[in-house]
C-alpha cells in the first residue's frame, strides 16, 4: 500500500465488479442508440477506460476538460472549459462520465452548456457520489459507489495532481494535507 494511504475504501476487486455491472445496464439501456461517451478530464480516465470495455455496443468517445478548483480540496463554483469536445453532440446520446459528484457544481454548469447544443438525450453517470456535499440536485443515472464526507483518491482522482494512479480508491492520511 502507498504510504501516504490512511485507508483503502474501494479495492480494485469491487470496482471491476461495479463496472461490470454498470456496463451491462448502459449496453441494454442503449441498444439502438447512437452512443457518445463523454469524458470528463482528468479524473474519470481511469473509470472511462475500464468502463467503455464492459459496454457491448458500438460507440463513440469524447473528452472535455473544465476546472472548479483552485489548489485546495473546495469546490470554487467557478466553472471554466479548458478542453472543449471536438464533435459535435447535436441530434446524439450523449452519457457524461465523471469521477466523483461532490457540490455538484461542476456538472450542472456542464449539464447547462451541453443542453444548448441540443443533444436527443444527456445521462450522467459517475463512479462516486459524495451527496453530504451537494447543493445543486442533480438526476444521476448510472452510480457506481457512496463514499462519506472525506477526500479520496486514487483510480482516477488526485489530490494536488498526484495518486491518479492507484488501482483503488482510498483516504489520505492528514499529514499529507499539511
Ligand atoms: P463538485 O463541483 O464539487 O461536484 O466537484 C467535482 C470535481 O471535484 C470532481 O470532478 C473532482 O475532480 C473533484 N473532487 C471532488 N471531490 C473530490 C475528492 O474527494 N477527491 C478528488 N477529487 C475530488
Ligand atoms: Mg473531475
Amino acid at each position: 500500500m502507498n504510504k501516504d494511504i490512511k485507508k483503502i475504501l474501494i479495492d480494485e476487486k469491487e470496482l471491476q465488479a461495479k463496472i461490470a455491472e454498470l456496463g451491462e445496464r448502459i449496453t441494454e439501456d442503449y441498444k439502438d442508440k447512437n452512443l457518445l461517451i463523454v469524458c470528463v478530464l482528468k479524473g474519470a480516465v481511469i473509470f472511462v477506460s475500464d468502463l467503455i470495455r464492459k459496454i457491448d455496443l458500438p460507440l463513440d468517445i469524447d473528452f472535455m476538460a473544465i476546472s472548479s478548483y483552485g489548489s485546495n480540496t473546495e469546490s470554487s463554483g467557478v466553472v471554466r472549459i479548458l478542453k472543449d469536445l471536438n464533435v459535435s453532440i447535436e441530434g446524439r446520446h450523449v452519457l457524461i462520465v465523471e469521477d466523483i459528484i461532490d457540490s455538484g457544481l461542476t456538472l450542472a454548469y456542464l449539464i447547462e452548456n451541453l443542453k444548448t447544443r441540443r443533444p436527443e438525450s444527456l445521462e450522467i453517470c459517475t463512479l462516486l457520489d459524495k451527496p453530504d456535499r451537494r447543493t445543486i440536485d442533480l438526476d444521476i443515472k448510472y452510480r457506481g459507489f457512496q463514499v462519506p464526507d472525506e477526500f479520496v483518491i486514487g483510480y482516477g482522482l488526485d489530490y494536488a495532481e498526484k495518486y491518479r494512479n492507484l488501482p483503488y480508491i482510498a483516504v489520505l492520511k492528514e499529514e499529507v494535507y499539511q
